[in-house]
């Protein structure tokens, strides 16, 4: 039997399609965008889906074992230009909905992911009040910045991770955290001493025709599809005649994890092009890496189904 997720803020499902490739099973959807509404409804046909948390009943979500929530993090992103408004912004701030029906509901365990600059707006301020939060809701709690390129994905992309299981204060640190040292913590510098070359350093591709590339892509942000100065030139492809272009939106889909096409159903082939790779750009821009959710997935599923396993131990012994 596969444990079951409500999922909020869906997006284009990056975080669902990797928790359901990690055994869970997605229930319940709700995303107030229109274009990342027809993408859930595309892959996920049929499923319940609403549209805007702030009008959201408790009592309207499916039962579900975990709710899944990368909350908008326009107002956290240490990419936006002047002051970040934080968890008081009109976006990030959704977060305390997804607070209010937490408290409605308590579900078992909880996976919260955004950016990380989370962890440092108004001081640090803003990441107490998550972890106050959770803690006062009386659930045990883990975070960790992961990066997309550990994750055999070609892009940095570094998300804070958080976990949450209720009533246990020990199991969320086992979900994000290896008992050794994984791959991705190898040393900044080379054994004699000196600086290792930045990983954006490499290019791959064909050097007498191309097309080139960056081994490794920068963080793929939400952009639109016009070029507007800075919005695409940290990634893009190059041939050796000196022609130069962006990413196309499949490209981007790759560089993010997700299967070609994911953002292109089939009814809005052939529409607007412009438009439409606008709306794809944006939308796996602002997406979960779905190979990094399903890491985090199985280490859950794991830890749910020994929590299970005790408990129904701790049951049996009590009956003889
Ligand atoms: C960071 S993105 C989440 C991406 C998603 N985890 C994925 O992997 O594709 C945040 C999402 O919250 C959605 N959102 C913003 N306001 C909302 C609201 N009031 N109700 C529901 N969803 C909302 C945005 O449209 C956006 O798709």
């Amino acid at each position: 039997m596969s444990y079951r997720v409500a999922s909020f803020f869906s997006g284009i499902g990056g975080l669902d399609l990797g928790l359901e490739r990690s055994e869970f099973k997605v229930v319940f959807q709700c995303e107030v965008n229109p274009f990342c509404r027809e993408v859930l409804v595309h892959h996920w046909p049929g499923l319940p889906l609403d549209e805007d948390i702030r009008k959201l009943d408790e009592a309207d979500i499916p039962d579900a074992d975990v709710w899944a929530a990368g909350f908008p993090c326009q107002d956290l992103s240490l990419a936006r230009m002047g002051p970040r408004s934080g968890l008081r912004g009109s976006q990030s701030g959704l977060f305390h909905e997804f607070v209010r029906l937490v408290r409605g509901r308590t579900p078992r365990a909880i996976i919260l992911e955004n950016v990380h600059g989370l962890l440092s707006s108004h001081g640090g301020r803003d990441f107490a009040v998550v972890l106050k939060a959770l803690d006062e809701l009386g659930y045990g709690v883990a975070w960790r910045v992961l990066n997309s390129k550990d994750f055999g994905v070609p892009q940095q992309r570094r998300r804070v991770y958080i976990v949450a299981i209720h009533r246990d204060t020990s199991s969320a640190a086992e979900v994000l955290f290896e008992p050794k040292c994984g791959d991705w913590n190898t040393k900044k510098n080379g054994p004699d001493g000196k600086k290792s070359p930045s990983i954006f350093q490499t290019i791959i591709g064909d050097t007498s025709k191309g097309p080139l590339v960056k081994s490794v892509a920068h963080c793929i942000y939400a952009e639109s599809a016009r070029h507007t100065g800075t919005d695409w030139s940290r990634n893009y492809v190059w041939y050796p005649d000196g022609r130069v272009r962006r990413f196309t939106p499949s490209e981007v889909e790759r560089v993010q994890g997700f299967p070609e096409g994911w953002t292109l159903p089939p009814d809005m082939i052939g529409g607007e092009v412009d438009r439409v790779d606008s709306l794809r750009y944006h939308a796996v821009g602002n997406a979960v890496t779905p190979p990094v959710a399903e890491w985090v997935g199985r280490r859950l599923v794991a830890v749910l189904k020994s929590q299970d396993v005790q408990a129904l131990t701790g049951t049996l012994m009590a009956a003889e």
